[in-house]
């Protein structure tokens, strides 16, 4: 998994200059992220529960329906092993998006991530597309986009243990050679790309110390009139402002910077992107965002003010989940 060999493949052998490039470097950086990094023991740890699966022929992934089912081929695991299958399963926790059906278990994320997917599926230009999917955790909508046709996708997720998730889920799909995730952060992609179709950045905006370079990293790895698919927190106000927490905001550290709608479109029209159109509009809720067996920290619930959900726990304006789209300018 840590080095997506075939990934690195396509990319030196891609007839994009850029892609090449940044695939001469890519086994370094992906080996220096499993080798180096604190988080490498666990890495290992993580990668040797996978040999506890059952084994790559015994299922398939089936990404048709709201839960990504791997399905147990001929019965090959027997419902005695499926406790076992849990109890390993759960040794990956926390578990943040999904749901899955894994063999016998019901593996239940702390996202009900279909809802999110159920709101930008129609909207983004999957078929045929390269797709390139900034802070993909592991993976379920980069399966959803493959199932809507897309060609390609590479995601990218520096936490390591979402790559392990992925690397669980993946091999069972006769798709595999057509999903990748990188090890690195946004930061770590290079500038001026100019290769995929399409650029997600799902959930990811809110937590970036600067949205602006975020935006601008998925702008310049979208070819000409490329399409960004933008999903994020934000508030429901077309005026032109954020809020910048004194210190949390729904509890977390590292939010810096909560936008209105008004503001976001002004970011997407200064760093490059034309016919923004907003998508959908959506209030945060627990159907969609709970804490579950597989994800026992805090959630959604414990983040609103409990008497009035339109304020988060520490007094500000609760967001809304919201999806745009946009086009890549042409300067
Ligand atoms: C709130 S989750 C969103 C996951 C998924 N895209 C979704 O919409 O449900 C944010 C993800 O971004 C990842 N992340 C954090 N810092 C990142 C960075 N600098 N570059 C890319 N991804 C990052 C986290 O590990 C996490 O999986």
């Amino acid at each position: 998994m840590a080095i997506p060999v075939e990934l690195i493949k396509d990319f030196a052998a891609s007839k994009c200059p850029q892609l090449a490039r940044w695939g001469e470097s890519l086994a370094a950086t992906c080996q220096s992220r499993t080798a180096g990094s604190n988080h490498a023991e666990l890495w290992h740890k993580w990668m040797t529960v996978l040999d506890r699966l059952p084994p790559p022929e015994s299922g398939s992934l089936d990404a048709s329906g709201d839960t990504i089912v791997i399905a147990n081929h001929n019965h090959a695991v027997v419902d005695s092993q499926a406790d076992e299958i849990r109890e390993t399963v759960l040794e990956l926790s926390p578990w943040r998006i999904g749901p899955w059906h894994f063999f016998e278990v019901d593996l239940q994320a702390e996202w009900n991530s279909f809802r999110k997917w159920n709101r930008i599926k129609d909207a983004g230009w999957f078929d045929g597309a390269r797709v390139l999917d900034v802070g993909c955790n592991n993976g379920y909508f980069g399966w959803k986009v493959i199932d809507a046709g897309a060609q390609s996708v590479v995601g990218c997720d520096p936490f390591l243990l979402y790559n392990v998730q992925h690397e669980m889920f993946r091999r069972y799909s006769a798709d595999k050679s057509r999903h990748h995730i990188l090890p690195i952060a946004d930061h770590e992609i290079p500038s001026g790309l100019a290769a995929f179709d399409i650029a997600m950045s799902l959930g990811a905006l809110i937590h970036r110390r600067s949205p602006i370079d975020h935006l601008m990293l998925l702008h310049s790895s979208l070819r000409k009139r490329g399409q960004l698919v933008l999903e994020t927190m934000a508030i429901d106000s077309g005026d032109c402002n954020l809020i910048v927490p004194e210190n949390r905001y729904l509890k977390m550290r590292g939010v810096w910077f909560v936008p209105t709608i008004g503001m976001l479109k002004r970011w997407l029209k200064r760093t490059g992107f034309e016919e923004i159109r907003i998508v959908d509009v959506s209030p945060s809720k627990p159907a969609e965002q709970h804490r579950t067996e597989f994800m026992t920290f805090e959630s959604l619930s414990d983040f609103l003010d409990p008497t009035d959900p339109t304020l988060t726990i520490e007094g500000y304006p609760a967001p809304m989940r919201v999806a745009i789209t946009a086009v890549k300018r042409l300067f």
